[in-house]
């Protein structure tokens, strides 16, 4: 049985990957800011719930130390250039320096695709600069590491499609910036799989310095993945709503307008930032294959849990879908 520190384990990503290592029955620590924010791990068996603050480098220390390995799941999507320095760069500096004080070297860092370790500042906005920065924070202070880069993930309980068919059911036209941005969205269960397939490969080391683009096996627009999400809901009989592509100006405003509307945006000028560029495979790394993952299509996953029944409304589209080969490199 492992004992494995989860930062960041009361989100989406940490939910299903809690219920994966609980299969396993390995002993788990989630911390968290708020207690109640761990309500859907904290009745796992094995696992341990500690309200702290993890940017406390003292407290970090002592979270870490005891623990065979380090999962860092957390990020945040919206905010102010010192909020992703803080979130994204300072937090990975101080759990290397943790480590090392704890004694631990095992870390899996999930990054984002778009961010690179060999050049931070190439990207194009705060969100990805910052994932870039946080890479090589980790990279420099000899840990046994393995990054992981997913492209947008999808799976019950995310943010993505769940918001896009809710605003369908509430809205008759869907406005929507950067409507031609590409993404090769992931199943939140592939990466959760790819993450204990790296917690296990402690004979071979195979994934130990290794940096892995996790992405699903298809290549979808923004606007493709919208249509979807109302049609998967069963939005307008499953027909889904229309999608109103906006212009670049009108998307910038718009996303300068939810920016005003207090608490999480839904897309801010950051966001419309990093879909400047494709948020596909590169095809220069290792993907899901390489740690024996086929990955699921979106088809496959979505309508289970975007749909009041199930789905029904025929899994494959008619969209121009475009297979693309996550795995090669
Ligand atoms: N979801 C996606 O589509 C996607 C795509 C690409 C990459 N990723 C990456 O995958 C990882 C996991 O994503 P996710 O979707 O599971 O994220 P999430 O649901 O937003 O969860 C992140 C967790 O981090 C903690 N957290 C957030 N802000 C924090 C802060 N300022 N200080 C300390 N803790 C904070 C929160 O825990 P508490 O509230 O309990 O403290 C939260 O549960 C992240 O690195 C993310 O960038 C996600």
């Amino acid at each position: 049985m492992k004992k494995i520190l989860m930062l960041g384990g009361t989100g989406f990503v940490g939910r299903h990957l809690c219920e994966k290592l609980t299969q396993l029955q390995w002993r788990m620590t989630v911390p968290t800011r708020q207690e109640a924010s761990a309500r859907d791990v904290q009745m796992l068996p094995a696992l341990d719930v500690v309200e702290t603050d993890v940017h406390d480098e003292a407290a970090l220390t002592r979270l870490v130390t005891g623990h065979d390995a380090v999962v860092n799941l957390v990020a945040i999507l919206h905010g102010t250039q010192q909020a992703f320095d803080r979130v994204h760069v300072q937090l990975p500096q101080k759990l290397a320096r943790a480590c090392a004080a704890g004694g631990v070297q095992r870390v899996i860092h999930i990054s984002a695709l778009g961010a690179d370790a060999r050049n931070p500042d190439g990207a194009p906005s705060m969100y990805l600069r910052s994932k870039g920065h946080g890479e090589v924070a980790l990279q420099q202070a000899g840990l046994a590491l393995t990054l992981l880069r997913p492209s947008v993930m999808f799976g019950d309980g995310d943010k993505f499609l769940n918001t896009f068919a809710k605003l369908q059911k509430i809205f008759p036209l869907i406005p929507l910036a950067s409507s031609h941005a590409l993404f090769q969205p992931v199943w939140v269960q592939d990466v959760a799989s790819a993450i204990v397939h790296c917690l296990q490969d402690e004979h071979t080391h195979a994934s130990v310095g290794q940096t892995y683009e996790a992405c699903g096996p298809d290549v979808f627009t923004l606007r493709q993945l919208v249509e979807l999400a109302g049609r998967f809901s069963g939005v307008n009989q499953g027909r889904g709503r229309v999608v109103l592509p906006l212009p670049a100006a009108l998307g910038r405003l718009q996303a300068r307008l939810m920016g005003l509307v207090p608490g999480e945006p839904l897309m801010s000028l950051d966001n419309l930032d990093s879909m400047t560029q494709p948020n596909i495979a590169s095809g220069n790394l290792p993907g899901l294959d390489a740690l024996g993952i086929t990955p699921t299509a979106l088809e496959a996953i979505a309508p289970t849990y975007l749909g009041p029944d199930g789905g029904g409304w025929g899994l494959r589209s008619n969209l121009t879908v475009k297979r693309k080969n996550a795995g090669r490199f």
